[in-house]
């Protein structure tokens, strides 16, 4: 039987399809680039099924050769996987995308609102016995009704996200870059803008959906947080690095920007010093996909994708056909 290794363990619907035609083993951590290299050259796997904090550089990809043929991701990111080197190595890269799009921007409107609306920190105050009594200028926050959220990578998940704002009676703008497409349920109520310093000037919230790529790292820097309203809200449920964290730390604490609310960190799971002190940060556990129902999804579409590699085809969600059906 074939090889399939996982880093930590997934959900009983991959296991249950994918080990009736595979031996499945699991690290039950997660690794560094060098134990996993020593992990494949001792053990060599077909399939290789990584979390988004592996590495899969292409010194790991070599260290699965010559049996190595798929890269499973369970995660729509794969930022974690050199594509390049894979697709060098006509080894496939599945990833899980669709089937968070509802959970990540349910999340999304979650920490819009928490720091919109001060949840977090008013919830610090409650427990602290902090809270006495109502008054008319206390803890004061932002309207989403007429406020204009700009949402920065308008695919999936930020279109998902435009459904929910258009809801909440906000004006939405987005920027996608050349190419970006506006589905015809949102085309009268999406503004696209074709200059990112433009919607992050205008915009009351910014919120990021782009994927993370060479192009996209530190898309919001110092320069950029420091063209957005001082009152405006970060909200980040996309990949850490696309937000330069140690300029974040300065823009909340010297008045650049109001507030941020972050699901994702650039070197997850730590904080940038100081981030953890400032009280206009809410700060979630990379909880995006983190719904019973989303992660089996995730299961099956992994499954899906490791078990057509294992088939001798492309998986389903490839983001590399370009390497063909191999003859490996
Ligand atoms: C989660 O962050 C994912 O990319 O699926
Ligand atoms: C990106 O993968 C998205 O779903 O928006």
């Amino acid at each position: 039987m074939p090889d399939v290794l996982c880093t930590l363990p997934l959900p009983d619907a991959f296991v249950a399809r994918v080990s009736t035609v595979a031996t499945l083993r699991v690290l039950g951590r997660v690794t560094t680039a060098s134990e996993l290299c020593a992990e494949l050259s001792s053990h060599p796997a077909d399939v290789l099924c990584p979390q988004l904090a592996d590495s899969i550089t292409d010194r790991v990809l070599d260290a699965g050769m010559p049996t190595l043929r798929g890269v499973c991701v369970y995660a729509v990111g794969f930022n974690n996987v050199d594509v390049a080197a894979a697709t060098q190595r006509r080894i496939a890269v599945g990833n899980t995308p669709g089937v968070l799009t509802e959970a990540t921007a349910d999340l999304t409107m979650g920490l819009l609102l928490a720091a919109t609306r001060r949840i977090v920190e008013g919830d610090a105050t409650m427990r602290a016995g902090d809270f006495t009594g109502w008054a008319p200028d206390y803890m004061l926050g932002l309207d989403l009704q007429g406020s204009l959220l700009g949402i920065v990578g308008f695919g999936r998940i930020g279109q998902a996200v435009a459904r929910r704002a258009r809801a909440f009676g906000m004006r939405i703008g987005a920027y996608g870059g050349a190419g970006v497409r506006v589905p015809d349920d949102l085309a009268n109520a999406v503004r696209i803008f074709e200059s990112l310093d433009e919607l992050l000037a205008e915009s009351d919230i910014v919120s990021l959906h782009t994927p993370l790529t060479e192009r996209t790292h530190h898309l919001i820097d110092e320069a950029a947080l420091r063209r957005m309203k001082p009152t405006a809200v970060l909200v980040n449920s996309s990949r850490g690095a696309v937000v330069d964290e140690v300029a974040l730390v300065r823009a909340l604490r010297e008045g650049w920007i109001g507030a941020c609310a972050l699901d994702v960190y650039e070197d997850e799971p730590r904080l940038a010093p100081g981030l953890a002190c400032c009280r206009n940060a809410v700060l979630a556990p990379h909880l995006g996909s983190a719904t019973v129902r989303t992660r089996e999804a995730m299961a099956e579409l992994t499954a899906d994708n490791a078990l057509a590699v294992l088939a001798g085809d492309l998986p389903p969600h490839c983001v590399n056909p370009e390497i063909g059906v191999r003859a490996r």
